[in-house]
């Protein structure tokens, strides 16, 4: 068994959510995953607690969380140190033709930290308008637009995340760190080599 970090930032919530989903998937192959928002570490935070660390990140106006990307720049090289996964939440990533934009976001967080995690998944994320200001439910009306006339939705909470992605994403992540470590999840036994 293996202890992993789930550390993220988030907007209205849905990185959280698919953070809570990737610990319940490693949670399942018998590890322990901690979930934690980055800007509610507590004052016993130490990344030397955990065997392998997750970090993920949503998209707002273009750019990630600065609480996410201050604290990936102070622990690189803790981070480097161990098996590491990032995932990055957008409507970019929800849409054929703005794959290539929430690519664009991942290099600039990468070059911007000088971080190389092992893996990384993109997720679409969510529009909440329930939960969104005047000025954000404009704002987001823009920005959504294609995407709005493409689903038919006009302003209410749609949700465009691929959840067999997460899922995949988390199964590949433990896989790699289960290698890395020379762990294996609960309940099976090692191979011979
Ligand atoms: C104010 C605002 C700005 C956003 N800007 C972008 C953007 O520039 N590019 C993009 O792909 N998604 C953008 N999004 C979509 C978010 O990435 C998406 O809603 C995601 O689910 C947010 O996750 P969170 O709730 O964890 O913050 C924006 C969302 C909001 C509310």
């Amino acid at each position: 068994m293996s202890s992993f970090l789930i550390l993220y930032g988030t907007g209205e919530g849905q990185t959280a959510k698919i953070a809570e989903r990737i610990a319940a998937a490693i949670g399942e192959r018998g590890h322990e995953a901690t979930t934690i928002d980055v800007g509610d570490r507590p004052d016993s935070f130490s990344l030397e607690s955990y065997d392998a660390a997750v970090v993920g990140a949503s998209i707002h106006v273009g750019k990630h969380q600065d609480a996410v990307r201050e604290f990936v720049a102070a622990n690189r090289d803790a981070l480097s140190a161990m098996p590491t996964a990032f995932f990055q939440v957008s409507l970019s990533s929800a849409t054929e033709e703005n794959r290539e934009e929430a690519a664009g976001y991942v290099e600039s967080f990468l070059t911007e930290t000088g971080w190389h995690p092992d893996r990384i998944g993109q997720f679409g994320g969510a529009l909440r308008f329930s939960e969104y200001g005047f000025l954000k439910r404009l704002l987001m009306k823009r920005i959504a637009k294609d995407l709005l006339a493409e689903t038919g939705e006009a302003d209410g909470d749609v949700e465009f995340t691929d959840w067999e992605a997460v899922d995949a994403f988390a199964a590949d992540v433990a896989a790699f760190v289960e290698g890395r470590l020379g762990v294996t999840p609960e309940g099976t036994e090692p191979t011979s080599p």
